[in-house]
């Protein structure tokens, strides 16, 4: 099987700043907010195509992208209730950089892969005292922190670059032996390959068919259009998005998602280790990261999917599932003391539409940790739900994108920065924040992890604390209004990371070891705290990666208030 490909180059583009030092805060915020007060407004529009239609004022833009106008009014008060985040005090008036930003600037500067001479990602990691295996390569999923830090920095050219380098890798054949993949996938990572010799540079892509374990990385494609959202967003120029081949690429990606089948559920089927847990961790069927990425990625794409011929039919089908995604997610993955202690006393073996216990949940499957766990006042979305099985430990990533897509209501979003506070030494600890809590040992990680020895307990996806995680945590904590909440985590990463050469991760019940086979400076450790420290800074920044609740979606469950158990 040949998976060399060669990718034209790109248009030109100016690339001479990326060799830059991070611009000075000051020059940068004048333009910045520029955009940011638009995107900021449009926050308030909701998804739906009869909301987004633009009014007759906005004339003279682009007709066919009548959702990215922006109706805005620069007189428009925010709402400091809604949106206290970004009441943060721009506290940042004769604001000192902490010394680590520069050095993680010239860290992951270092880290940009070039391709034909243009910047076309960043490298997994630059670490060459381990084995590289892949993370030599650029990941899709990895380069979406650098990607926002460049954004943030007013350098949107290598994001470009990525997005059409990546649209054009995702136009090859792929197969694994003599079994064709789905047109739409994305690649998980990409690498140049130079050859010295004829002097010629080439890409390689990898689709899951070198991937250990051989999976497709479901999460790609989805970052790509919540990639190709920010982009919009941040820069204001929707021509990217408009290309015939992005909207081609982004309907690709959609048909993979959205084909009919035998599903009875909105949520999307999945294998095992298809996203950024990509080994065999027990989140096959329902994983809560696939579904909050899939319901950020549907948003995204409604945003940025023309109204034409084609797009138009997957607007509507886009519109329903997210109807059906957003009432099964809140109602059946989402847990907090009322919904636990009624999964308690559920009854089984319940036949026809009246049953309470849908699922067929038998309560005697309720792992004892989450009574313990399970604070009087938070909650979370669990990390599976599929016939008889709830899997009911706590993912960082799925929990932090079901905030900033709103797919959880408001009051979700609440119960989950609760939890997250009142079980502050269990999530952060030492080092923010686990992937997962709790970890899997003995008999179940030998069954569950099939007795894998990268993830043995507290290590790595098996509850291993991830610094990455940083910029996911901080965009949650805006939006929450709680950017206190954040300025702790990244206190606790700044007393470690630089010191410790930025590990990709830590093991350990609070987080306290460099993981056993962390990579020293993983780039999007680096990329995740810079961007971390951006929003911040300037919290106007979460435009870029948040979506406001659609009026339209309204909250079907409500956060449960009977708080003594
Ligand atoms: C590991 C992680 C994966 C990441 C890759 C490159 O395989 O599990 O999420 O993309 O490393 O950093």
């Amino acid at each position: 099987m040949d998976t060399l490909c060669t990718v034209a180059e790109c248009n030109e583009c100016d690339f001479s700043k990326l060799s830059e030092k991070p611009r000075s805060l000051n020059m940068d915020r004048e333009r910045q907010r520029s955009f940011d007060e638009r995107s900021l407004s449009e926050l308030s529009i909701g998804f739906s195509p009869r909301v987004m239609t633009r009014s007759a004022d906005n004339a003279n833009a682009n007709a066919n992208f009548s959702r990215l106008v922006i109706d805005h009014n620069p007189d428009a008060p925010f709402s400091p209730g809604r949106r206290s985040g970004f009441n943060t005090p721009r506290s940042l008036i004769g604001y000192e950089p902490h010394p680590m930003v520069g050095e993680a600037w010239d860290a992951l500067r270092r880290s940009l892969v070039y391709f034909r001479g243009n910047p076309v990602g960043t490298i997994a990691a630059l670490d060459s005292s381990e084995e590289e295996l892949n993370y030599d390569q650029v990941f899709v999923r990895d380069f979406v922190p650098s990607a926002l830090a460049f954004l943030m920095n007013g350098e949107p050219e290598i994001v470009k670059n990525f997005i059409l380098k990546t649209l054009r890798l995702q136009s090859w054949e792929k197969k694994i032996d003599r079994f064709q993949l789905g047109e739409g996938v994305m690649p998980a990572s990409f690498k140049v390959l130079h050859d010295p010799i004829r002097n010629t540079e080439t890409l390689i892509a990898d689709f899951g068919e070198s991937a250990i374990g051989r999976v497709a990385p479901v999460d790609s494609g989805f970052w790509w259009i919540i990639l190709l959202r920010a982009y919009t967003k941040s820069t204001g120029d929707s021509s990217l998005a408009e290309l015939p081949e992005c909207q081609k690429g982004m309907r690709l990606i959609l048909s993979l998602c959205l084909s009919e089948g035998f599903d009875t559920f909105p949520t999307l089927l999945c294998a095992d280790g298809c996203c950024m847990i990509d080994r065999r961790m027990g989140v096959y069927g329902y994983p809560i990261e696939i579904q909050a990425l899939f319901f950020m990625a549907l948003r995204c794409a409604l945003v940025l999917l023309k109204q034409d011929d084609e797009g138009k039919e997957f607007v509507e089908r886009i519109v329903k599932r997210l109807h059906a995604l957003n009432y099964h997610m809140r109602s059946y993955f989402w847990l907090d003391l009322k919904q636990l202690n009624d999964i308690y006393r559920y009854k089984t073996e319940e036949y026809s539409h009246t049953a309470v216990n849908k699922f067929n949940v038998i309560p005697d499957s309720l792992p004892e940790w989450v009574f313990d766990f399970m604070p009087i006042r938070g909650g979370y979305f669990i990390g599976n739900v599929s016939p008889a099985k709830m899997d009911f430990r706590w993912f960082a990533l799925g929990n932090c994108i079901a905030i900033l897509s709103s797919l959880a209501t408001e009051e979700q979003s609440n119960a989950i920065m609760d939890l997250i506070e009142s079980r502050w030494e269990e999530l952060v600890g030492e080092m923010p924040i686990k992937v997962c809590y709790p970890a899997i040992e003995s008999h179940d990680w030998r069954i569950i992890t099939g007795c894998d020895p990268k993830n043995t307990r507290w290590s790595y996806h098996n509850g291993g604390s991830w610094p990455v995680l940083l910029w996911l945590l901080t965009a949650a904590c805006i939006k929450t209004g709680r950017p206190q909440i954040a300025r702790r985590a990244i206190e606790l990463a700044e007393s470690r990371l630089l010191k410790d050469s930025w590990p990709e991760y830590y093991d350990g019940k609070l987080g306290r070891y460099i993981g056993k086979q962390a990579r020293k400076f993983q780039t999007w450790s680096i990329a995740g705290y810079l961007v971390a420290k951006m929003m911040l800074e300037d919290p106007s920044h979460l435009g870029m990666i948040s979506l406001e609740e659609d009026k339209q979606l309204k909250p079907l469950l409500r956060r449960s208030h009977s708080w003594t158990f």
